[in-house]
């Protein structure tokens, strides 16, 4: 049976470059899950874009000395170059910064709104009188008031990974070096997430079968021991998302960026279906209840993907569709399946950008082959804990194992037939195979369904190990069948054994592809194809 997949990534903020830890966490993830399902012949959908507000994106727009606008997009165009080269196939690759989005948010907002899941309060928030401004979010740092990590952010800290109430903050001091801070009044949305805690746990408790305990166990626990509280959901800010409410004093506020990023699932397949030529192909994903979603996302994000965003949409249930298309009874369907990745470290330590400890993703680029990098990243991705890039173990591992057992099978079978055959597969009559040539190709024929088993659960890296062990399983075939020598004596049997491998080979591409898209289509060209593994994505 088709299936609809929403394959739905984490939306890069437009504040620093990609990096392999990020690349791990949540792209390439994404990526072969979404070629795996597109072989497979579902209907595949995969969106995200850049996250250009929020005061992560305008501090480094004040670091650079440059307008935001133009740092967000600057960053946004490296994104892009970064995906096409390492072949991240987004059906849309869009930004925050689109009237799509803004009108899809606003409406989502109204929608919370008229259900009763918002209400305004006033409340303290950090000011800086010799700037004469709040200073929301990362602007202002102090002490973490739950771990007492000392460079808190003043809405999250690094260390705990919880989400902060800035006013809480122990000795805050903004970031900026605007003086003095005091506590002030000022005005906000806040998102009654404490009304939609029952129906949040309720959505976790219905997907225990397939989420990660990694994701599952840490949200339910969060909720059992803390609940969810309301949470401001706009901002004294300038960039951004204005708030649709038509009274003075919100002209000078915008709504919290990870009220609005999130919505960008919502708001980018809508985007990509106005631009495609099915204006109302996003439904499938969206408002059909058999459709899956995938949230890929690293462990920082999990909080806002398991408990706020499907807050969000429960209480806007079926309210969003009216105030965008006037559309009674259509509610939108929720996440099926969050499977967030750990971090990956590099040689032993935290990346950090603003250490520039980082392996950069164009970087690595311009210095090794995209298939390379995405081996080694898959390999070692940090699935079920933090992992680790290693240079060391990056040049092992695609010398001993790429290289070695997968790239080196192809080449000596492919120039072994070109040479004895002129170039064509040996003309075998399948039913004088012998046992171990039907052995060998029962196995291959098995691994499709136990390394789709794999990639369906979203076990990337013991899926490309299972693909990995039909290719060691393909030279041990060859190391007995020993064809090299046995052209000069069986020609026959050599045949045989060149044919059962070459279509062995042929199937194992079909199986590396999503993991390795390059080097398998060209091999899928050697082999004399026509039309390539993966069909024309649709781009804009
Ligand atoms: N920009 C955020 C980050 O880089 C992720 C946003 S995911 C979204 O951590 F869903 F909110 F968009
Ligand atoms: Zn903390």
């Amino acid at each position: 049976m088709t299936e609809t997949i929403l394959v739905a990534v984490a939306w890069p903020y437009a504040n620093a470059e990609i990096h392999v830890g990020n690349i791990t966490g949540s792209h390439l993830p994404g990526d072969i899950f979404a070629r795996y399902n597109r072989l497979k012949g579902n209907r595949v959908l995969m969106i995200t874009g850049t996250d250009s507000h929020g005061t992560p994106v305008t501090m480094s727009a004040d670091k650079l000395g440059k307008p935001v606008e133009e740092v967000y997009k600057s960053f946004h165009e490296g994104f892009i170059e970064l995906f096409q080269q390492i072949g991240i196939t987004y059906d849309l690759y869009t930004t925050t910064h689109s009237d799509n989005h803004f009108k899809v948010s606003q409406a989502m907002f109204l929608a919370l709104q008229k259900n009763g899941f918002l209400y305004r309060e006033f409340s303290k928030q950090w000011y800086s009188p010799s700037a004469s401004k709040f200073l929301p979010d990362r602007y202002v740092e102090g002490t973490c008031y739950i771990c007492g990590y000392e460079s808190a952010r003043s809405d999250q800290c690094d260390r705990c990974g919880n989400v902060l109430e800035p006013e809480k903050l122990i000795n805050p001091r903004a970031t900026t070096g605007d003086g003095a801070l005091e506590l002030r009044d000022t005005e906000h949305f806040y998102l009654d997430l404490s009304k939609l805690e029952p129906k949040v746990k309720e959505f976790l408790q219905s997907r225990s079968e397939h989420m990660r305990d990694t994701v599952l166990g840490e949200s339910l626990r969060k909720i059992e021991s803390e609940g969810l509280k309301a949470r401001s959901i706009t901002r004294d800010l300038d960039w951004g998302i204005p708030v649709p409410v038509d009274e003075p004093q919100w002209k000078t506020k915008v709504l919290y960026v990870w009220f609005e990023a999130v919505i960008g699932y919502l708001s980018a397949p809508i985007e990509w279906a106005q631009l495609s030529d099915q204006k109302e192909a996003w439904r499938d994903w969206w408002i059909n209840p058999a459709a899956k979603q995938f949230h890929f996302i690293g462990k920082d994000n999990i909080f806002f993907h398991t408990s706020q965003w499907p807050a969000e949409l429960m209480g806007a249930g079926s309210a969003f569709m009216e105030f965008f298309a006037g559309e009674q009874n259509a509610p939108l369907i929720l996440p099926f399946d969050v499977p967030a990745n750990q971090f990956m470290n590099l040689e032993g330590q935290k990346i950090s950008g603003s250490r520039n400890w980082a392996v950069w993703g164009r970087d690595a680029l311009t210095r090794y082959d995209p298939d390379a990098i995405r081996y080694y990243l898959t390999a070692n991705m940090p699935e079920a804990k933090d992992s680790d890039w290693d240079w060391a173990e990056f040049v092992a591992r695609n010398n001993n194992e790429l290289v070695a057992t997968w790239g080196n099978l192809a080449n000596r079978v492919l120039s072994f037939c070109y040479k004895h055959w002129e170039g064509v597969v040996p003309n075998v009559d399948v039913n004088t195979l012998r046992p171990a040539d039907l052995e060998l190709l029962a196995t291959i024929e098995a691994g499709f369904n136990t390394v789709g088993a794999e990639l369906d659960a979203v076990r990337l890296r013991s899926a490309l190990g299972e693909t990995m062990k039909l290719a060691t399983a393909v030279n041990q075939y060859l190391d007995t069948n020993a064809p090299w020598s046995a052209v000069k004596t069986d020609k026959d049997g050599a045949a045989k054994t060149i044919y059962t491998a070459l279509k062995a080979i042929d199937s194992l591409k079909v199986m590396f592809a999503p993991f390795i898209p390059f080097t398998s289509e060209r091999l899928h060209g050697f082999f004399g194809y026509e039309t390539p593994l993966f069909g024309e994505q649709y781009t804009e």
